[in-house]
This record gives structure tokens, sequence and C-alpha cells, in this order.
């Protein structure tokens, strides 16, 4: 594991954002894995903001995110299909036929099928070379909430009470934030070349502890990271210290 400790927050997305860009300027066709919430949005700015400089051309490069509420419509305003055309799809020149992410809107009954055609879309692409994810306060990684057991490929899952405390407040009205989600599993995760996990925040002190401590367990699904053999910790010194 490679860990990177930055000053502050802006520090650490203009990190990240470097080693994106070295990313698609090294593979001009990479599948990228994306995340959603606070953490990444410095990334993406920094990143739209190299876009327009020049010299960073995303238009054969893939993008497939980690999670989607269920249900949700796309078009919603808290959908993370929304996050991502205000942050990052619609403001450099990605393909929107490049851009993916699981359907918030296919009904409970409708997820498995949603869920396995997500897998399958990602392994005919060849995989995922770089998967950047966020951590939870509870050492989530996209929608793998802690438990008794983890999942391979992309499934629905209930939220837990701890996320939904988290995310309740960015809804206009926090109980229209939906109870499920449809997220990767750690499959595509784990299979991803190189993942590049981003903290932020005394908050997230405990999660990283998780990811960095000795143990291995579905208690703190980071925790499972540390097996992966090519993992960066890109963190700022509150969340890396506490
Ligand atoms: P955040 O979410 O970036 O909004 O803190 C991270 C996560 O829950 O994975």
């Amino acid at each position: 594991m490679q860990i990177i400790v930055c000053e502050n927050y802006e520090e650490m997305s203009q990190k990240g954002a470097e080693i994106i860009t070295a990313e698609v300027k090294s593979n001009s066709k990479a599948i990228l894995g994306l995340a959603t919430g606070n953490t990444p949005i410095g990334i993406y700015r920094y990143l739209v903001e190299a876009y327009h400089k020049g010299g960073l051309d995303f238009s054969e490069v893939q993008t497939y995110n980690l999670d989607e509420y269920l249900p949700i419509d796309p078009a919603d305003e808290n959908s993370y299909a929304a996050f991502m055309h205000d942050h990052l799809w619609d403001k450099v020149n990605l393909k929107p036929e490049h851009c993916n992410i699981p359907a918030g809107n296919v009904g409970m009954e409708g997820a498995a099928a949603e869920c396995a055609a997500y897998d399958q879309r990602i392994q005919a692409a060849g995989g995922i070379d770089l998967q950047l994810l966020g951590i939870g306060r509870n050492g989530h990684i996209g929608f793998n909430e802690p438990g008794d057991a983890l999942h391979t490929g992309t499934h629905a899952v209930k939220l837990t009470d701890s996320t939904i405390a988290a995310n309740g407040p960015l809804f206009a009205n926090p109980d229209d934030m939906p109870r499920h989600a449809l997220t990767m599993g750690m499959g595509a995760i784990f299979a991803a070349k190189k993942v590049l996990l981003v903290a932020n925040g005394k908050n997230k002190h405990e999660a990283v502890k998780g990811l960095l401590g000795d143990a291995i367990t579905t208690a703190c699904p980071a925790s499972l990271l540390k097996l992966h053999q090519n993992l960066i910790l890109l963190c700022d010194k509150e969340a890396y210290h506490g």
C-alpha cells in the first residue's frame, strides 16, 4: 500500500487529480471506476481544470460509477447520476455513452437483472484500470456496508442507519432519501488494477484506522483493501492522525 498524507483537502484533491491524469495520459482508453460523495468533489474540480488547460483528453475514456440509490430517477437532482453530470461528465469531453452508472429507476423487481448487466458491461470493457473510492465513517466502500458477509458482484443493499444519517440531510426532505441502493460488489473493486482511496477530515479517522489496522473484517469493508496489490491511500492529516 502506498500512503500519501496531505496537509489539507485542497492538496489531497490536487494530488488525486494528478494520479488520475497520469492514468489517462498513459492510457487514452483507461477504464475509470468513479465515486460520488463530498470527498471526490475537489478531485473532479481539478480534473475539469486540467481538461480546460488542455492536454487531458477523455474522448476514449470509459467510466463506471460505484453505486446509485434505489429507487431513484436518474434525472432526480439527488441521484448519483445527476451528481456525476454536474461534477464531471458534462464538464469534460467524456462521451455520454462511455459514462456508466447502475440504473436506479429499475425498481426492486428489476434490480437483479440490472446488477448482472452492469457487471457484464464492466467485464466486457476489460475491467477497471483505476478505481477511485471514498470511505464511509463506518468503513463502507461504495455501499458495501459492514455486516456478516460482503458480496462479489453488483447487488442491491438496504442502507444502514449510519449512511441514512450521513446522506439524508442532502435531500430537501430527508425522509425522501431512498432506503436502498445498487452497488458494485467487492469483486469488481478488487479486480481493479489500481485503487485510489481518498479520505479527509477527523470523522474519517476511525475508518482509516480500520483500513490500516491488522484486522481484515467484514465489520469494516475497507479493511479488506489492504490485501489489494496496488492500493493508494490518499488522505489529509486529520483523517490520518485523527
Ligand atoms: P463522503 O462519502 O465522500 O461524502 O464522505 C464517502 C462514502 O460514503 O463513501
